[in-house]
């Protein structure tokens, strides 16, 4: 495995490789992260991972410098999955000092869901993801669907901006209790993870009324929220969202159709926990 520091470093490695599969990450990687990788190895014959904790899409009152770093451990998750090249840069690296400031936006996108709740974030997000195409230039870039919103605005990054490669959406992993697989679970106690799972038990809810005929969008938002906010009162809960989205334009329906998703967001004591989950009504099944 090639570990790249920088971007001439990485462009070097990068130009002795063929068919790449691209997964981006922050580190602090988990199994999920791993199953990007392997979902992507079924794409193209070779796979780079990049971890970068990127500055821009982290707003002043978030988690940018407590945001986990396990770089030794990350490094060896990737060799043992096969990884082929890791982009590790610094800030400097991919901000030089003195660039003018640039803005990517899709204002229908991103003024929905967690986009006001984090102004600037899908920005930032999409700033870094734009970079790291040009600097990787991947035949692949895998996605998870646990970030659905930014799944659908880094799929509109791609058509609208032309990237010559394909978005892979790969399908969210969970513990064995539910509970979406994220970095930031490392921060919940065991009563706040057990609040947490509150989100994946009202979104396997809406799916399974969705399959016995329920078409009522404001019927699933009442049950997700009725399920959201009942369990244990001394553990603070902050109930952002429970929302019934088309799964392409992020904006809200009435009545469920093809590419419907329910999302959630939900701060469990000070972590910000999201998950979401795909509304199959039973004609299209
Ligand atoms: O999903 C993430 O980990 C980040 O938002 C990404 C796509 C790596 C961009 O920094």
């Amino acid at each position: 495995m090639i570990v790249a520091r920088s971007i001439p470093e990485f462009r070097k490695a990068r130009a002795s490789l063929g068919d790449l599969a691209f997964v981006p990450t922050m580190g602090a990687l988990h199994a999920g992260h791993l199953s990007l990788v392997d979902v992507g190895r079924r794409h193209a014959t070779q796979s780079a991972v990049s971890i970068f904790v990127n500055p821009t899409q982290f707003g002043p009152h978030e988690d940018f410098h407590k945001y986990p770093r396990p770089i030794e451990a990350d490094l060896a998750m990737c060799e043992s999955a096969g990884v082929d090249l890791v982009f590790l840069p610094g800030v400097e690296d991919l901000y030089p000092p003195n660039e003018p400031a640039i803005r990517i936006e899709f204002p229908s996108l991103f003024s929905v869901l967690d986009g006001p709740r984090r102004p600037g974030h899908f920005a930032g997000v999409c700033q870094v993801v734009a970079k790291l195409f040009n600097i990787v230039q991947p035949q692949f870039a895998c996605f998870g669907e646990k970030d659905f919103q930014q799944l659908a605005i880094l799929s509109a990054l791609v058509r609208s901006l032309d990237f010559p490669l394909t978005i892979v959406p790969c399908p969210t992993l969970r513990d064995p209790d539910g509970l979406a697989m994220s970095s930031r679970n490392r921060y919940l106690s065991a009563p706040q993870r057990a609040r947490g799972l509150s989100i994946s038990r009202a979104l396997f809810s809406a799916q399974n009324l969705v399959a016995q005929g329920e078409r009522s969008a404001e019927v699933l938002v009442r049950t997700m929220r009725q399920i959201l906010l009942e369990g244990d009162p001394a553990i603070p809960i902050d109930l952002q969202y429970a929302a019934v989205v088309n799964a392409v334009t992020l904006q809200s329906i009435d009545a469920i159709a093809t590419e419907s998703r329910a999302l959630i967001a939900m701060k469990v004591g000070e972590t910000r926990l999201i998950d979401n989950i795909a509304l199959i009504p039973p004609a299209s099944r």
